[in-house]
């Protein structure tokens, strides 16, 4: 049905370490559209939460630390920009300790609301690339283009090792595809907004190159547009 669509943003929605990141980021410099990192608000949400000792599991804690959340995102020049106060909190956001916190506060339905709002008022700014987990199912299901981006665990273990082990020189794959394995399960299965693949969207193999996804994105948006 064409009533309704969203033209102007294109959905982006993965498991952990499928590559959405550097897709959106290539896709949205090729096209002029602003990227926005979903991921990255629920990330500078747990660093307000980290920073006052909030318990993730702690249904009230955490929302009465979501009352006292002061925090900005911009996107801007291919980035998603998170401040908290006048604190940019970017170099934070991708922290181990961050990345185990997360996907525990991204399960309550106060928290998935707040990060919502930011992102629907940012997609009324206009051309927009979102990723994240519920993009195309809860958040724009509207969006006239949906992509899928799947890689296979040993794949993207590798890539988030290849991150990773910058910051824990200890740390080794099958420790890190555990992790993923682990968030997967709870990203799939929390029963607000789980990661699916939403109606309507093309899967994309995200083994292949980041060039070869991004073309193949860009080929199924031209065919879209060829008037019915
Ligand atoms: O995409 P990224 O790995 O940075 O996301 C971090 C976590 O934030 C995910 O594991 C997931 O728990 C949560 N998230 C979410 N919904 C989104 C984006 C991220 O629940 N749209």
């Amino acid at each position: 049905m064409l009533f309704g669509m969203s033209n102007n943003i294109i959905a982006i929605d993965g498991p952990v370490a499928s590559g959405k990141g550097t897709i959106a980021r290539l896709l949205s410099a090729k096209l002029g559209w602003k990227n926005l990192s979903t991921g990255d608000i629920y990330r500078g949400i747990s660093v307000h939460m980290m920073r006052s000792g909030v318990d993730p599991f702690d249904k009230e804690q955490v929302i009465k630390c979501l009352n006292c959340l002061d925090m900005r995102v911009l996107a801007e020049g291919g980035e998603t920009l998170v401040f908290l106060g006048d604190e940019q909190v970017n170099g934070q956001l991708h922290s181990i300790e961050t990345s185990k916190y997360v996907y525990k506060v991204a399960l309550l339905p106060e928290v998935r609301e707040c990060s919502t709002r930011i992102q629907k008022r940012i997609a009324a700014e206009g051309n927009l690339v979102c990723e994240g987990r519920d993009i195309g199912s809860v958040v724009f299901p509207n969006a006239k283009y949906k992509f899928y981006l799947d890689a296979s665990a040993d794949e993207r273990a590798k890539r988030r090792w290849l991150q990773d082990r910058l910051q824990d020189p200890t740390l080794t794959i099958e420790k890190v595809k555990d992790g993923i394995q682990r968030r997967d399960l709870m990203d799939m299965n929390r029963s607000v907004s789980p990661l699916i693949i939403a109606e309507g969207a093309i899967v994309i193999d995200g083994n292949q190159t980041p060039d070869k996804i991004v073309e193949d994105m860009l080929n199924h948006i031209k065919s879209y547009q060829v008037p019915a």
